[in-house]
């Protein structure tokens, strides 16, 4: 239940969302660290890695593959919703800007616009040889192969890869002037979000969570609300716009 929020969220203008895996939980997307999360006994850790996929990119392909069916099963959920609804009120009256660390491409499907996908996306691929890197929906063969006969491995951040410089600067900037920095359902296992949401704190953002128990960004959020993202953040929302003259 969302308490009567602080008169403070009329005033805000300058929005930016960090999300995660939880966030698509309610749309029958498994997280990676609750059950659900492992496949054939392997954990994201153990195919979500250059080394595995130079070792057998056909299972990581594999993993890769059944992972996409259930995220072409799946459909956004009230909570994809309301940030759909946020981003259409904040982009008249200041800004907004979505980041995920979700590749499954369900932000983008739910309507929203200004979004990066700073963990890439299940539907794009980038070939180990040229480089080039497209959509691809559906996979003739798997491993896919480039048309310089490359093969194509799924256009994702891996463990132990670099995040785009240029995006993070473009997040960071968006957080230097952002009013409010909310966080749903991520458990900050992956410490760059956390630094980010620590950065928009300092800025002078007030950091609020939304996540189903405590996380690595509990220490950093002002407020943390501890319930399901489907039915917290749509009580949030009405409950902020209530407090908007
Ligand atoms: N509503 C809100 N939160 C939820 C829900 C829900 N319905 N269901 C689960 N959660 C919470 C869990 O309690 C957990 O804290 O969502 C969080 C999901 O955490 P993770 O599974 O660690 O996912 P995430 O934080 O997105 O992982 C970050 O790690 O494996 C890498 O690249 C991968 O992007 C991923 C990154």
């Amino acid at each position: 239940m969302i308490v009567p929020l602080p008169e403070r969220f009329a005033e805000f203008r300058h929005v930016v969302v960090i999300t995660g895996a939880g966030i698509s939980a309610e749309s029958g997307i498994p997280t990676f660290r609750g059950e659900g999360g492992l496949w054939r006994n392997y954990r994201a850790e153990d195919l979500a890695t250059p080394s595995a996929f130079r070792k057998d990119p056909q299972l990581v392909w594999e993993w890769y593959e059944m992972r996409r069916e259930i995220c072409r099963q799946a459909e956004p959920n009230a909570a994809h919703q309301t940030l759909v609804e946020m981003e259409r009120h904040f982009r008249e009256i200041g800004s907004f800007l979505l980041v995920t660390q979700n590749v499954d491409g369900l932000h983008r499907r739910a309507g929203n616009e200004n979004i990066v996908e700073i963990h890439g996306s299940i539907w794009r691929v980038r070939c180990t040889e040229c480089g080039r890197e497209c959509e691809r929906l559906h996979l003739d063969t798997v491993p896919p192969h480039c048309s310089c006969g490359g093969v194509e491995r799924p256009a994702v951040l891996w463990f132990g890869e670099s995040y785009d410089s240029i995006v993070l600067e473009t997040v960071r900037a968006a957080l230097e002037k952002a009013d409010v920095c909310l966080v749903i359902g991520s458990s900050g296992q992956v410490s760059l979000p956390v630094a980010l949401a620590r950065e928009a704190r300092r800025s002078g953002a007030m950091v609020v969570e939304v996540n189903l128990e405590r996380s690595e960004f509990s220490d950093v959020a002002d407020f943390s609300f501890f319930d399901k993202a489907g039915s917290a953040l749509p009580e949030l929302w009405a409950s902020w716009r209530k407090l908007i003259r």
